[in-house]
């Protein structure tokens, strides 16, 4: 499964590649709110960090203006990826920009028919949201294993499945078990997988052996 990372926050991202954990890059109007940088900026930068797809969400809610908006977006790298609504009018520019070669992200999606229509007009990836599915009391994880069969029912449906709105490592867990294409992570949640108490537990006491022993590995000549 891929890793994107979910934030307009390009030191994390940059911490993130040292480690080698992006493999592209989400973002959003309320990330870039919170950013508090130009989005442009920030998405030019976050396309040097990674070769992988960065999504840059369009701001605009009708068809043509949502395509002169990713024309603008497209145009700062060749991994930009167009975020759009999954909307009448997103799904519209989304077949336009997919058929002209354009990645293309269908974001908000809460259904698998939302998910279906996404793959028909061949959107490059569609992101359900399982945190947001969760807080209302609905299973986001459900969602993720209807897309992974209907799209399994039809070789033809490339659109990977992006899982977003990603709160805890179980939701990454959980959609590595069913197969998901890739999941956009928060950085602290990336972070948070390396958690375990007996690692720190077991490092301490390999430490305090060594230590112990007077042993030395010897240097490089
Ligand atoms: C996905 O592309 C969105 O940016 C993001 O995952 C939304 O997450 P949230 O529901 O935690 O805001």
């Amino acid at each position: 499964m891929k890793f994107f990372i979910d934030t307009a926050e390009v030191d994390e991202v940059a911490k993130l590649a040292e480690a080698g954990l992006v493999d592209g890059v989400t973002t959003n109007p309320s990330l870039v709110a919170k950013a508090g940088r130009d989005f442009a900026t920030v998405i030019a930068e976050m396309c040097r960090l990674t070769s992988g797809p960065v999504s840059a969400e369009v701001a605009a809610t009708e068809r043509d203006a949502m395509l002169r908006e990713a024309d603008a977006l497209r145009r700062i790298a060749d991994n930009v990826c167009i975020k759009l609504p999954l909307t009448p009018d997103g799904l519209a520019a989304a077949r336009r920009l997919s058929a002209e070669g354009t990645m293309t992200n269908l974001t908000l999606c809460f259904s698998a028919a939302q998910a279906l229509l996404a793959a028909k007009a061949g959107a490059t990836f569609v992101s359900p949201f399982v945190g947001r599915l969760d807080d209302i009391g609905h299973d986001g994880m459900e969602l993720i294993a209807d897309m992974v069969t209907i799209f399994g029912n039809y070789p033809v449906l490339e659109t990977q499945v992006l899982v977003a709105s990603v709160r805890h490592p179980g939701h990454l867990l959980d959609a590595a078990r069913l197969g998901a294409d890739v999941a956009t992570v928060p950085p602290k949640v990336v972070w948070q997988l390396f958690h375990h108490p007996l690692t720190d537990k077991g490092l301490a006491t390999f430490l305090a052996d060594w230590q112990a022993s007077g042993q030395r590995i010897p240097e490089t000549p």
